[in-house]
């Protein structure tokens, strides 16, 4: 069998004696989208930061095409493109010019530098403004948009460095809920129309969009990986277990 896109394998992190990550595993196809849900604590952005790169695993591994992401260097880090919770953009800088920012891995140092960009990256960072429906607001400064436009512009610049793999740590919980619904059917647009094939790894706090927008779901408990199903099969009973109050049984 070929390897997946993505695969955590057997991933774990402590901080002191805490353990936040547990021997997580789990994989993600080509075109997938994976919802990552669990209770406050259960180590959903300790695994986003690890996978992001901003921190090391302390055992395990995160493998992108069967290549440990720790390994991952200069251009080929572009290959994982990161959207935060708070959008992160340059505020005084145009909705344009924030996605170019996507581009920076792309273009020789000194050209990032001068913001000296070529027709081709202009032209791909358009796309990617088009893409997430904003091209009439490319002049725009980050600051005058909406909390739910500059998200999707943080969307565009992951796009315009074309990876192969979006993770986004809770990337609605700072909008409304019919905005946040928005951005996860843009995210799941992403994944599914195309011939990319991109991969987006999520985490939330609504199981209901997880459900709506994903196509599997995977559920993190005191850093374990407690549930991996078809979106479709994610059982009211199996959420009340992940959410509810009885102690998991001590590790084998
Ligand atoms: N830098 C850190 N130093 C020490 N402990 C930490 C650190 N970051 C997280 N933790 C602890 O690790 C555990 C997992 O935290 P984490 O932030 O990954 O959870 P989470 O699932 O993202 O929670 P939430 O849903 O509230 O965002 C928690 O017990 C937290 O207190
Ligand atoms: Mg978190």
């Amino acid at each position: 069998m070929s390897a997946p896109l993505f695969e955590v394998r057997a991933a774990r992190k402590s901080y002191g004696e805490l353990v936040a990550l547990d021997d997580a595993s789990f994989r993600v196809a080509r075109g997938q989208m994976l919802a990552v849900l669990g209770p406050s604590g259960a180590g959903k952005s300790t695994l986003f930061r690890c996978l992001a790169g901003l921190a090391p695993l302390d055992g395990g591994a995160a493998l992108l095409h069967g290549g440990d992401v720790a390994e991952l260097r200069g251009r080929q880090r572009r290959r994982i493109a990161v959207v935060f919770q708070q959008f992160n953009l340059v505020n005084r800088l145009s909705a344009l010019d924030n996605v170019l920012a996507g581009r920076l891995g792309h273009v020789p140092a000194w050209r990032g530098w001068l913001r000296r960009f070529g027709a081709d990256d202009i032209r791909l960072a358009l796309e990617c403004l088009d893409r997430v429906g904003l091209l009439e607001h490319a002049d725009q400064r980050a600051d005058a948009l909406s909390g739910g436009q500059q998200q999707r512009v943080a969307i565009a610049r992951a796009l315009a460095q074309q990876p192969d793999l979006i993770i986004a740590d809770e990337p609605v919980a700072s909008l409304d809920p019919h905005t946040g619904a928005g951005v996860m059917a843009l995210l799941s647009s992403i994944c599914h129309e195309g011939e990319g094939g991109i991969a987006v790894i999520c985490s939330l706090h609504q199981p209901e969009l997880a459900r709506r927008y994903a196509d599997r779901v995977v559920g993190l408990r005191q850093g374990r990986i407690v549930l991996d199903v078809a979106a479709a099969d994610c059982a009211d009973d199996a959420l009340e277990q992940l959410y509810g109050a009885a102690p998991l049984a001590p590790a084998a």
